[in-house]
């Protein structure tokens, strides 16, 4: 056998995230036949009809399970109108996330098709980049509190957690991957000039960081500088660092210029352990159920997979498929194209060889 068989957990979840997963799928199959990738799958039902029905989210045993008897997890995606807390994404999909220390969200931003970025005269070349973005602490560390909830006292805080580890973690995470990629360029995006503890923890680390690199330019720039341009210039990015929400913002920004929600794909990974692997996009609950979601994001994040797991050709393979179904027009109609999700995710099965 060419490969050591890998154990992966797929978690389709909420609203289009199971359509999706199904193509993502499909797009394994295929890469079995073709490139000899035996994958052992394990499917859990996890998400909000599970969670109405039965209280349960992320189950207390599970991530232990994932720890010591997974390579990978495939996720679709978590949210549901019906549990307008949230609680149970949070369970499961931040649960994840801290839980299995997942620190690096690596989200790249790569335009397939020059016709498909919103901005005008942009080529495929002027599109490409690759976000680092701190994936178990910031503002997303769950802490915070009310006082005299409900009166018009009120107080909510919102903490935001930077650990120097945490920091340097992911800094150093981004670095390492320019040094790998022949990428020339860490640009950091903080708020620095407002949030001065945290900030100025992120500004002392990132130069401390930087230095052990030079041959990579370690550039900064305020995250909302970066918002705009992102837009008026993206070709001056090629590794991006970020706090959690900074990163979360960034990245549904960098989804819409290589053309849209539906493309873009994620590792939530920890090098060497257990990884999860989802699109960047959620649940759509207005596109739920009605086969017209894209699986290009999900498809996309199945090859980042098979790379995470080592199965580079087979990844490459996936890639090249997804962009010649685009090049021939064969997409769903987020893209300008006519097809159904499944149609869309045979288009591209089809076309891995
Ligand atoms: P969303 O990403 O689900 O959808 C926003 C819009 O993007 C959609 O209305 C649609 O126009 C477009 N879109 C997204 N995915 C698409 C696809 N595959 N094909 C075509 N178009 C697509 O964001 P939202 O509407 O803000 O959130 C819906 C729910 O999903 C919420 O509960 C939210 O918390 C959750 N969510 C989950 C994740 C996740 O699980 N990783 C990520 C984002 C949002
Ligand atoms: C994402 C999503 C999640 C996040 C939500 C659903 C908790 O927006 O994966 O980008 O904020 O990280
Ligand atoms: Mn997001």
């Amino acid at each position: 056998m060419p490969f050591e068989k890998k154990r992966i957990a797929v978690i389709p979840g909420d609203g289009i995230g199971v359509e999706v997963i199904a193509e993502a799928l499909r797009v394994l199959e295929r890469v079995r036949v073709t490139h000899g990738v035996e994958l052992e799958l394990a499917h859990y039902d996890w998400g909000a009809d599970k969670f109405l029905a039965s209280g349960v989210s992320l189950p207390p045993d599970a991530l232990g399970m994932f720890s010591n008897e997974f390579d990978a997890i495939l996720a679709g995606a978590f949210g549901d109108p019906r549990v307008p807390s949230n609680k149970h994404a949070e369970d499961i999909l931040l649960g994840m996330r801290r839980g299995l220390d997942l620190y690096i969200n690596l989200r790249p931003v790569r335009l397939l098709n020059a016709r498909l970025t919103p901005l005008r005269d942009r080529s495929v070349e002027e599109v490409d980049f690759v976000v680092f973005r701190e994936n178990t602490e910031g503002a997303y560390c769950g802490a915070g509190g009310f006082l005299k909830k409900g009166t018009a006292d009120e107080i909510a805080t919102q903490d935001e957690l930077n650990t120097r580890r945490g920091v340097e973690r992911i800094i150093v995470a981004a670095f390492e991957y320019a040094r790998a990629n022949g990428r020339k360029r860490v640009t950091m995006a903080d708020k620095s000039n407002v949030q001065r503890f945290g900030g100025d923890l992120w500004q002392r680390v990132f130069k401390e960081v930087a230095a052990g690199y030079p041959e990579v330019e370690a550039n900064h720039q305020y995250v909302d500088a970066m918002a705009m341009f992102m837009v008026l210039d993206p070709a001056q990015y090629d590794v991006i660092v970020s706090n959690n929400l900074f990163g979360d913002i960034l990245t549904d920004l960098g989804a819409a210029i290589q053309g849209g929600l539906g493309l873009a794909a994620s590792g939530n990974i920890h090098p060497g352990r257990v990884s999860l692997f989802e699109p960047v996009h959620g649940s759509a609950p207005a596109l739920a159920g009605k086969g017209i979601a894209n699986p290009i994001g999900a498809i996309l994040t199945s090859a980042m997979m098979l790379e995470y797991l080592g199965h580079n050709q087979a990844s490459q393979a996936v890639q090249q498929a997804v962009s010649d179904a685009i090049s021939q027009d064969e997409t769903t109609r987020d893209l300008g194209g006519t097809l159904s999700t499944s149609q869309a995710g045979v288009a591209i099965s089809s076309r891995i060889v």
